[in-house]
């Protein structure tokens, strides 16, 4: 079964790079990452995890935690990390799940049959303190993942689910937001008393509002 927004991201209990993990208890109150690779020892997951392992400050920074997937055997993966390193520049500093019977991967729908039958696609579930899923993206899997996007989500993610905005095209951090539609010009008096920019009154901009 797909693994929509708004839906409990499934629970599971499996072997990782850093031992057992219960995946919602190993959440916690945090924000999670959890992102699928299609196999050890290829390419461009290689550097697809390095470049996570070196973002780790930027995820820590935005409470959340970070947990990869690849369908092959923790033994394999404790080798992998080697190469990781010595390539990439950067240990893995967040736990990479085993997944040999493909339990998660199954519960997740990490494997799409007519991509490939035994690889997982490049699966990222962005999910908030609530344990629900906020994003998906798929990736197939010979496109390597945009880090710097993945971290551009997050933070709409987690403006938007504190304040009644929206971001726009190609938003980044610091820039303009829209006022949510839902809110009317009366409340949005409250909300934002700074004022904001009319352009069409479905179109209402106006600054960031944490910064
Ligand atoms: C890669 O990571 O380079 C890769 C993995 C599986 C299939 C194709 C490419």
């Amino acid at each position: 079964m797909a693994v929509r927004i708004g839906d409990i991201a499934p629970d599971f209990t499996a072997d990782t790079t850093e031992g057992t993990i219960n995946f919602h208890e190993w959440l916690g109150d945090s924000w999670g990452i959890l992102f699928s690779h299609p196999k050890d020892f290829t390419p461009v997951c290689t550097t697809e995890l390095g470049a996570f392992a070196k973002a780790k400050a930027e995820f820590d920074k935005r409470n959340t935690k970070i947990i990869g997937l690849s369908v092959d055997p923790v033994e394999s993966h404790q080798s992998w990390k080697k190469d990781i390193e010595d390539t990439q520049g950067a240990a893995l500093n967040y736990p990479l799940i085993g997944d040999p019977d493909r339990k998660v991967a199954d519960l997740y729908d990490m494997i799409h049959p007519n991509a490939n039958d035994t690889l997982t696609v490049r699966s990222v579930f962005i999910i908030g303190p609530d344990k629900k899923v906020k994003l998906s993206i798929t990736y197939p899997a010979s496109t390597g993942r945009n880090i710097d996007e993945v971290i551009r989500v997050l933070d709409s993610l987690q403006l938007t689910a504190d304040y009644s905005v929206a971001t726009p095209v190609n938003w980044k951090d610091g820039e303009d937001v829209i006022i949510a539609t839902s809110v009317s010009d009366e409340d949005a008096k409250q909300k934002f008393p700074g004022g904001w920019k009319t352009l069409k009154p479905y179109l209402r901009v106006l600054p960031q509002p944490n910064k």
